[in-house]
Order: structure tokens, then sequence, then C-alpha cells
């Protein structure tokens, strides 16, 4: 049946992360429970059942451990502790019994490219005495020295030398070593700075993942290994630390922020995220000044498709590419697609390979809030990460606090979507997503692993889904233009203005989504 021949090389892959779907939770603003204004672990365990509901049986916990937040989390200064706001470790560990008794699994964000200043690490490797943690971060020997192509800090303490930040100036880079030193300071891959701070950061990964924590998602993944062009260092690193999950916790996943899948799958990642920026055109299709799912059929989707084939066929089909609704770096979806473009966008976001993610509150149409005022370093980000809008209650039924003391400000505008009315709603977004969810999970062409063919990559998009037991067509038709198509099989979904399929014929109108299980081979 299959015009390609199926290919798999997944079998490493924890057995459950093959049928994951995941929600994004940031917990500053998914629900408080204790009234102070910001959202909690025990919130999050509240809220189990409504995740479960829509059909999302894993969960990506945005960075919750002790930090100053200056980057919401992203800096952190204790990776063995629960933030107090958030709750404690034993907070944490209950979350994922909770999660494990619904089925569902939960990754931690795992930050192995810098600390906050704040971190004792750093107070130590300041200081101009040679201690434990001297080699912990990457330390020129001059002041005047700067580190090349990195940014860094400099005459910030007695030790003699600058050293190199990663991301913002407080996050200071771990030491994993430059991949070809040029200079003393430099130090190899394998020098012992180098070695004990991977050490240290499977320590981490042990402590969590013997808590009950199922993997991470690994921020910033690629940029550890310094002057590593081809990503060699990095790669290798990442291949020792798969070697000891695979041996310790097969069952952990790994999924990175990298957006270059040829080389995070080869480091022994599971999956990779398309990322908003680089190569990848995922804007094109989402956020930019013609999307391609936004219904004026302006759009074009041919250079997305042609990058994700690319990429798709390097990664040998070992690793998966997760392709998101939206994360809390990004400016929310509804800004550019809404009502009926979102459900076609949904159609495509839940019928592609890899792990789907939707960002908590995409699934309602959550607005993003312009104009607000930076938070915990969110910038413009900041208005993708206001308080989940629950119900029609106290400031949405996110937080009993006063509505000053909230973390941000709720959405307060009259029409502001809420979870409570879209599930009142037979056509919302909500409910068209947990329909998507459960025709996935029925139908094994659609799951994460299964294969992509692209088909047409136009004013409509179709691509089938297969495995060697099951193929089924996805025409997506944002345009305004309907689409005819030869087809044979049975029409399992449709959403929007139409779609048919009698006589062989398909036919999907402008604004349409629909899935075509082919018949199985005499
Ligand atoms: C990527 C994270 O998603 C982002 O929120 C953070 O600011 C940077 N990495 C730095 O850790």
């Amino acid at each position: 049946m299959a015009k390609t021949d199926y290919k798999n090389n997944s079998s490493d892959m924890p057995k459950w992360l093959k049928k994951a779907v995941f929600y994004e939770i940031y917990p500053q603003s998914f629900k408080d429970s204790n009234g102070d204004g910001i959202g909690d672990i025990p919130g999050v365990i509240e809220k189990l059942d409504y995740v479960k509901d829509l059909g999302c049986n894993a969960i990506w916990l945005n960075p919750c451990f002790e930090s100053p937040f200056f980057d919401a989390g992203y800096d952190i200064s204790d990776y063995y502790k629960v933030a107090d706001r958030y709750g404690t470790n034993d907070d944490l560990k209950k979350l994922f019994k909770e999660a494990h008794l619904r089925g569902m699994h939960v990754l931690l964000d795992l930050v192995p490219g810098h600390t906050s200043v704040n971190h004792k690490w750093f107070t130590e490797s300041m200081k101009p005495e040679k201690n434990e943690y001297s080699d912990r971060y990457i330390w020129s020997d001059s002041v005047w020295e700067t580190p090349k192509n990195m940014g860094s800090l400099t005459g910030i303490c007695d030790r003699q030398g600058a050293v190199a930040v990663n991301f913002f100036s407080h996050q200071p880079a771990l030491n994993y070593g430059f991949y070809k030193p040029e200079k003393k300071w430099q130090q190899p891959v394998d020098a012992e700075g180098p070695k004990a701070t991977l050490k240290e950061m499977m320590n981490i990964m042990k402590f969590w993942l013997d808590m009950g924590c199922d993997g991470f998602r690994v921020d910033m993944a690629g940029s550890l290994v310094k002057y590593d062009r081809e990503s060699l260092g990095t790669i290798a690193l990442w291949q020792k630390v798969r070697e000891f999950l695979r041996k310790e916790y097969p069952d952990a996943a790994m999924i990175s922020e990298w957006g270059e899948p040829e080389k995070s799958i080869k480091g022994g990642f599971h999956m990779d995220f398309l990322l908003h920026f680089g190569p990848s055109h995922y804007n094109d299709l989402f956020r930019c000044k013609k999307p391609y799912f936004s219904g004026k059929g302006k759009g074009t989707c041919k250079k997305f498709v042609k990058k994700y084939v690319e990429n798709y066929e390097k990664t040998n089909r070992e690793g998966l590419i997760c392709i998101p609704s939206g994360n809390h770096d990004m400016i929310r979806l509804s800004k550019t697609i809404r009502g009926n473009e979102a459900k076609l966008a949904f159609a495509f976001l839940l019928s592609m390979p890899g792990a789907p993610f939707i960002y908590y509150g995409d699934e309602i149409g959550m607005k993003y809030r312009e104009g607000l005022i930076s938070k915990e370093g969110g910038y413009e980000r900041t208005g993708s990460r206001t308080p989940m809008q629950w119900n029609n209650g106290k400031n949405a039924g996110f937080s009993e606090a006063d509505p000053e003391k909230l973390y941000l400000p709720v959405d307060d505008s009259k029409k502001r979507p809420t979870v409570e009315d879209a599930e009142k709603d037979p056509d919302s977004l909500l409910n068209e997503i947990k329909k998507l969810i459960k025709i996935r999970m029925e139908h094994e062409a659609l799951l994460n692993t299964a294969e992509i063919e692209f088909i047409n990559a136009g004013h409509y998009m179709q691509y089938d889904r297969f495995t060697k037991n099951e193929r089924i067509s996805v025409i997506i038709n944002p345009s305004g233009e309907e689409c005819k198509l030869k087809m044979k099989g049975k029409l399992i979904y449709s959403v929007g203005k139409g779609a048919s399929l009698k006589d062989g014929k398909c036919i999907v109108k402008g604004g349409s989504a629909c899935f075509v299980k082919h018949e199985a081979d005499k």
C-alpha cells in the first residue's frame, strides 16, 4: 500500500513517547492554589484532569527551581530545589505521582548551559583563590581579554579574568570546554573542569528522575561546547548523556531546544523542536505578515515544507521533530491565526509526526496581551505569559488574590475566552482539539513515529501519514479556493467550510481540512 517504504528506527525511544501529546505549562500563570497571586505546583496537580480531558497525556513544565527570576526561572540558583513560590520538592514528587496515576508523563526543563549569577557555584568561582568551582564557568585569564564571539562579564570581582555568558548577562556560561582550544584558558572538553560540569548535570538529571520525572526538555541544548562550528563536541557530549540514560533510565525522554534535528538526533535526543527563529520557516505558517494558515490565502508553505522534508530525511527516522503551537518565547498564535483558521492550524499540528506541543491557553485561543510591562525578563514575550483563563469568576479562576497582586494581569476584556465557555460551546477550538487528539490516538498512521510523505505544498497542503498497516491522507486548505483530488477511502475527519468524498473524488472547500483513510490493499 505504501508508496514509500515504511522505515522506522525509533526502537530505542521510550514507548510512551511514541503516543505522547504534550501540554506546556508555564507554572507562574497556570493555577494559583494558595492565593498568593502566582501559579504553583499544587495548582498544576489540581488541573491535571483538565489536561487529560483535553487529550494531552504529557506535560512540559517550564523551570520551577530556585532562582532570582531575572529570566523567569531560566536563571537557576539551585538545581535541586523547587522555588518556594511554587511549593516544595515533595509537591513536585506528588505531581509526578498524580500524573502517573492518570497515565501521564512529566518533563522538567533542564537548563544545562548557564546558571544565575546568584548560584553558589558562580559566587565561589568569582573568588581569586582556586576552589572546587573555579573551572565551572568559562573564565579568561585577564579582565582585559573578553572571550571572542560571546557575551561576557568583566571587572565584577577580584578574580583575574572575564567570564562568558550564555544568554542574558546574568546567565554565566557553564564550562563544557572548547572544541578546539586556542588559548590556555580555553579548556578542552576532556579537562577536569568540563568533565565535572557534565557529571554534575547528570547528577541533577538523576536526582529528578529518581523522584519520578519522565525526562527533560533541554534548554539551548546545542550551545554547550564552545567554538564548535559543526557541533561535533556538543553532539559527543549528548551522546554520553544518552549512554548514561540508556543504561540507567531507558524510559526517560530527551527533547531538545536545538532546531537542527540532524545534529540533535545524532546526539541522542529523541525529538528536537522546530524553532521560531533560524532556518525552519515555522513562522511562515503561523507568525509573519502573511501566514499560510491565515484565511487570506496569501501565505505560502513551500519553504517550510522544503526545509521540513530536508530535516526529516536527515533524521533517518531515528528521532523526531516536534512542532509546537507556541511557547513562552513566542507571540501567541491567536495574534495572527483565529477562529476557523486556528482549527485548520491545529488539524495540521495534530496530524504531523513528532509529539505535538500545545502551549497552555492556545487551546482556547488566549490572546497575546499587548503593551504589558516586561516581567522577569520576558520583554515582548510577557504578553504570552498571562494567567490561564479558567472561568468567569474572580481573576478568571486563576487565583483568589487581589488583582493587583497577580503575577501578571488577567485579560479582563468582556470577550476573553475561558475554558468554562469553550467547554460549553460545541464549535469551540477546545472541542475541535479534543476531537483531533482522539482521532490521532485512534489511528496508528497519525501517531508520532508514523511516516510522512508530502504530496502537495501549494494553496492546499497534502501529506500522507502511514505505517505498514495504515495510510491516511491529510488535506489542509486554508486558501479561499476549493481543491479537487482523486482519492479513494473513507473520510474520517473534516473541519471548516466542508469536505466530501464520493466516487473517488475528494472536494475540500477553501477554509477546510480533512483526513481520508485509504482502503487497505487487497
Ligand atoms: C530558551 C528559553 O525558552 C527562554 O525562555 C530562555 O530565556 C532562554 N532559553 C535562556 O535560557
